[in-house]
């Protein structure tokens, strides 16, 4: 049963193109904190709308759009805005408090495509073994095994996933089956727990904060909490981009940039599964922004 998408306008403090208050009423990730040190102004997109991110003398950081002061919050040491009135917090992540982990941003990427095409992505097992050869995957390991998807709480989590790969991260010193779970948390905020290399019980956690510059072209935010026991932060962000600058032109080449909706044609194949949770999850929702609804 689709949710009514509220249609209020006085929740909206700048007018912008998207009309899906699911995803106008939430906090996004805007910029790195830490790229304020380097310049006192910062102008992005959020939403199709132009975005000032400004310091002033005194230390604090201001968000405008069209002359119009946003709400702000910093957090995990990103900026983070709403054009709309947000109805949730930002999410808990307790790995990012952590003692013996490593708590980095993984850098900020623009991506040609829409938000939604690059969660799903993040969520594909199938493609590990072709666009990331020899470090989450590898010929002739290309087999998924069934595996758990289930929404809790309006989230969606994919559990009892097992996949060989030849060089997991930096500290890997060799292949080994790595457990994995991915959790959904918004439709623009996904992330991945993945077996440790080291201490293969515990869990690394990467997370990717999606902002949205227009229907067709996303900034990714990645926050990376990896067990720091046998790898460096530099080798953990470089691993992050390496994997990342792989996947980007697989999701800028994918035709329509918008990410269809409507139930598919094809008998769905076992690694399909969460794909078509998450698009029945944004249906229900009434997502429009950055999705096709007919086919
Ligand atoms: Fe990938």
């Amino acid at each position: 049963m689709p949710l009514p998408v509220l249609q209020d306008k006085k929740e909206r403090l700048v007018d912008t193109t998207c009309i899906d208050d699911f995803l106008l009423n939430d906090w996004y990730v805007v910029a790195d904190l830490s790229q304020l040190d380097i310049k006192k102004r910062i102008i992005t997109y959020l939403f199709d709308k132009k975005i000032k991110i400004e310091k002033a003398t005194n230390g604090s950081v201001n968000v405008y759009s069209e002359k119009k002061a946003l709400p702000i919050k910093l957090k995990y040491g990103f900026i983070w805005t709403s054009l709309g009135c947000p109805k949730r917090q930002i999410i808990d992540i307790p790995e990012a408090f952590e003692m013996d982990r490593h708590i980095i941003s993984g850098g900020a990427t623009q991506v040609n495509t829409s938000g939604l095409r690059v969660v799903e992505n993040f969520l594909d097992q199938g493609h590990l073994s072709w666009v990331h050869p020899g470090f989450l995957g590898e010929q002739p390991h290309t087999e998924i095994p069934d595996y758990n998807v289930e929404i809790i709480d309006d989230e969606i989590f994919v559990s009892n996933v097992k996949l060989y790969q030849p060089k997991a991260s930096t500290a890997a010193t060799e292949g080994f089956l790595v457990a994995y779970e991915w959790r959904v948390y918004r439709p623009l905020t996904v992330a991945l727990y993945k077996a440790n290399s080291v201490h293969k019980d515990k869990k690394d956690y990467i997370v990717l904060f999606i902002q949205p510059i227009n229907e067709e072209n996303c900034i990714v935010h990645s926050f990376l909490c990896y067990l720091s026991d046998g790898t460096s932060k530099e080798e953990v962000r470089w691993f992050m981009q390496v994997i990342f600058m792989q996947d980007k032109p697989i999701l800028e080449n994918q035709i329509p940039k918008k990410l269809p909706l409507a139930p598919r044609a094809e008998t769905p194949i076992k690694s399909d599964k969460v794909s078509i949770v998450y698009r029945r999850w944004l249906n229900e929702k009434a997502i429009k922004y950055g999705a096709i609804i007919n086919d």
